[in-house]
């Protein structure tokens, strides 16, 4: 049977090589060079302080500066709690005394990241693409945010599918701080202008339970305004080199194999030609349809997520019910939409071959042909 094609918004499909990379690594490391004992155990049963694990955990490091283009002026972290722990760490850590935090609410994710900082102290809601989530919204000046502890954005919309076109650079000396768990790595999209950004690895950099962090190195010192506990300060991490407790080495080993797989793979400027020729492949059937309706309006639309409902049928919850149902039977797995918006969506993030989505295409065509 040929494998099926995976369409998850996350954990999400890893390239073919890595998965057999990653899959000998648990029967023997096998590090070339590495004549250590540790280096003909599995990744699963070795030390995380072991020669063997430092070299890939800092080769995992550089190749975050040197593939996704993360600055040297910041410090990359490999943390556990997923982007989720991140909404609470920013402000924890970030937040100055009567400084507002301000943020753009452009659905689900950003909500909850709001959520997170009211608990903490003035939260400002600078922008909003709500209720429909169907577009990024300006981003406001300067006077909107003067004097605020950051900004805070989240760089791709992974539920309702839409995606800032580049992180805005802000004036002044305020931080932006990003969540760019579901596009990191898929394109040049002004990664230098971020002060703080996070990404749990289970989209496009890996399997979850490791969340890629990276910290200018002078917030590192901030120290919010209550007590933050010892596992959750960023000095404490950057002090440690993300040692001060049990990483998640597997975690991190995938991580590894991912940046090398991108940095054979053209890097982010030729991952990003290829993500921008399926997604044009996908809106242009979308547009062109009489069955499907793009979720998402033009010049905010995702390149990762393409989010569309079956809006030209007399029932759509009947019709989408048929296509997923047939989806699956034609071996398309993970196109559900989220259960929050309905209808469906396909994540095609960097490890998703075009090829892929020219039989997705195909089989949508089909389906409207003889719907
Ligand atoms: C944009 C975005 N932020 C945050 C999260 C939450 O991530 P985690 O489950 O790693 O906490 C997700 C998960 O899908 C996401 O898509």
């Amino acid at each position: 049977m040929t494998r099926p094609f995976n369409l998850s918004a996350g954990p999400a499909i890893l390239p073919p090589a890595v998965l057999t990379r990653t899959a000998a690594a648990i029967g023997e490391l096998a590090i070339p060079g590495d004549d250590s004992l540790e280096s003909r155990l599995s990744i699963l049963e070795i030390s995380h302080r072991s020669k063997s694990f430092d070299g890939i955990h800092h080769a995992a490091m550089d190749l975050c500066h040197d593939v996704l283009g993360i600055p040297r002026t910041h410090k990359v972290l490999f943390l556990q709690g997923g982007a989720s722990t991140q909404f609470a760490m920013v402000p924890m850590n970030l937040r100055q005394a009567d400084k507002a935090a301000c943020y753009v609410d452009t659905g689900v994710w950003a909500a909850k990241a709001i959520s997170e900082s009211k608990l903490f102290g003035e939260t400002k809601v600078i922008a909003s693409s709500g209720p429909k989530h169907d577009h990024i919204p300006a981003m406001p000046g300067a006077d909107a945010y003067a004097g605020a502890s950051y900004v805070h954005l989240t760089s791709n919309n992974t539920i309702f599918g839409t995606e800032w076109e580049q992180l805005p650079a802000l004036e002044g000396d305020v931080p932006l701080v990003v969540d760019l768990s579901s596009n990191i790595g898929s394109r040049p999209m002004g990664i230098e202008n971020v002060a703080l950004g996070y990404a749990g690895a289970q989209k496009n950099l890996g399997p979850s339970g490791v969340t890629v962090v990276f910290i200018r190195e002078d917030l590192v010192e901030r120290r919010g305004v209550g007590p933050v506990p010892t596992m959750l300060r960023y000095a404490t991490h950057v002090a440690e080199d993300s040692l001060y407790n049990t990483p998640n080495t597997f975690g991190i080993l995938v991580l590894h194999h991912v940046l090398e797989w991108m940095r054979d793979n053209g890097g982010v400027a030729g991952i990003a030609a290829i993500n921008a020729r399926k997604a044009a492949a996908l809106y242009e059937l979308l547009d062109a349809s009489a069955l499907y309706r793009a979720h998402a309006k033009p010049g905010s639309r995702s390149r990762m997520n393409v989010t569309w409902t079956l809006g030209g049928a007399t029932d759509a919850e009947a019709a989408t019910k048929r296509f997923l149902s047939s989806a699956e039977k034609a071996g398309f797995s993970g196109l559900k939409g989220h259960r929050l918006v309905g209808g469906c969506r396909a994540s095609i993030y960097n490890a998703f071959p075009e090829a892929g989505v020219t039989a997705l295409v195909e089989f949508m065509r089909e389906f409207e042909r003889t719907a």
